[in-house]
């Protein structure tokens, strides 16, 4: 067991859908083992602006319905520095928080470790827990991030009511959805939403085969049965190109392809989801998510534990990577946070074994599309 009495919890880095459950998790389950839970405002800036609140059950009792996080959030990049850190730390040790639930990213996670790590922290250091929070499902070690199932929705809802309007004017369109390094809700929400074709960085396309494998869709549709119909294409914001400049160099194309007259029918549309695909009601799922790794990041610091992160479900083969399955929810595993890292930078570069398995199902799935492969 440990001395954590009192713990700190924050949110960091870009909003998700049920950081709220997550937090009033931690708050519930904090107090009902005894420890004084302070909320963090506005993420590592509130530890340096002292931003402290006391968090009480009445105040989270109804918290798992709300969309983005009641703590607010923000990206520190003065956390970077070392100094920045002592004085964090310093604060903390004042103030009382010697433990620390963080529920963010990448860098939020990258911040956490360097906050506990005992060689730069010297004397003292909170423990440290985090909790993978992020639409992008960019997190190494963990299946699933919190907010990634209510994003995805919120995508495939808004392409639902797309696709009823491109199909009554027998139109292309090009829906850009967030994603900065990762293309995982571009390639979830095509399937879910039946897009034609989904464009995503871990692709590995140029520019030129992007415009060629979107003119190739295109064709394919007018090509189809009806000599018309309408092409749902699923961008995610990382693939290097514009949606505008991919809709002008479309344009060029299927005049080469289809003649003048023909491709002076054919209307490509744009519509960029952008922040909508962050907000909103956290969906049942992460409700639950954002509840369960709350439970285990606090049960975590009540046995002891520090420098870890909360891991979902990853897939077995990592399972060697995950360290300790918790006692407390079969689902969720301690994995150690430098590991954790470690892996989402192999993630985002595209050398984990994750990615190549999503790249490869996608491409497979566009194969069968376009009849030139069978599964
Ligand atoms: O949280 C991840 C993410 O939504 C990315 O998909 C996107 O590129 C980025 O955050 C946008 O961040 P900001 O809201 O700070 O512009």
């Amino acid at each position: 067991m440990s001395n954590v009495k009192t713990i700190g919890i924050l949110t960091s880095g870009g909003d998700a859908p049920g950081m709220n459950a997550a937090i009033r998790a931690v708050t519930m389950v904090g107090l009902s083992l005894g420890l004084k839970v302070i909320g963090i405002e506005q993420g590592y800036r509130g530890i340096l602006e002292e931003r402290f609140v006391e968090l009480s059950a009445e105040r989270v009792a109804t918290l798992f319905r709300e969309g983005g996080t009641i703590l607010h959030s923000s990206r520190c990049l003065e956390f970077h520095e070392v100094a920045v850190r002592d004085r964090a730390r310093k604060i903390l040790r004042a103030k009382g928080i010697d433990g620390l639930v963080v529920i963010g990213g990448n860098g939020s996670l990258a911040g956490a470790l360097a906050l506990c790590n005992p060689e730069e922290a010297g004397a003292w250091a909170p423990a440290v827990i985090g909790i993978p929070a992020s639409i992008d499902n960019d997190i190494g070690l963990t299946g699933m991030c919190i907010g990634v199932d209510t994003a995805i929705n919120t995508i495939v809802e808004a392409c639902d009511k797309i696709s009823d309007t491109a199909s009554a004017h027998d139109r292309n369109f090009i829906v850009e959805v967030m994603g900065r390094d990762s293309g995982y809700l571009a390639m979830t929400a095509g399937v879910a939403s039946g897009a034609d074709l989904v464009l995503f960085p871990e692709s590995g396309r140029t520019k030129d085969d992007v415009v060629e494998v979107t003119t190739a869709a295109v064709v394919r549709k007018r090509r189809g049965e009806s000599m018309a119909g309408s092409t749902l294409i699923i961008k995610a914001e990382g693939v290097g190109i514009s949606p505008d400049e991919l809709k002008k160099r479309l344009h060029v194309r299927l005049i080469e392809e289809l003649g003048e007259k023909e491709a002076a029918t054919v209307e490509t549309r744009i519509t960029v989801l952008g922040h909508v695909v962050r907000g909103g009601r956290p969906s049942a799922f992460d409700r639950l998510l954002g509840s369960r790794l709350g439970n285990v990041a606090v049960r975590a610091l009540a046995a002891g534990e520090t420098s870890k992160m909360i891991a979902w479900m990853a897939p077995v083969q990592m399972s060697e990577k995950l360290g300790i399955r918790s006692a407390f929810d079969h689902c969720c595993w301690l994995a150690d946070l430098q590991a954790t890292l470690d892996e989402t930078e192999k993630l985002v570069q595209g050398d984990s074994i994750v990615v190549q398995w999503r790249a490869a199902m996608l491409n497979g799935l566009e194969e069968v599309h376009g009849k030139e492969k069978t599964l």
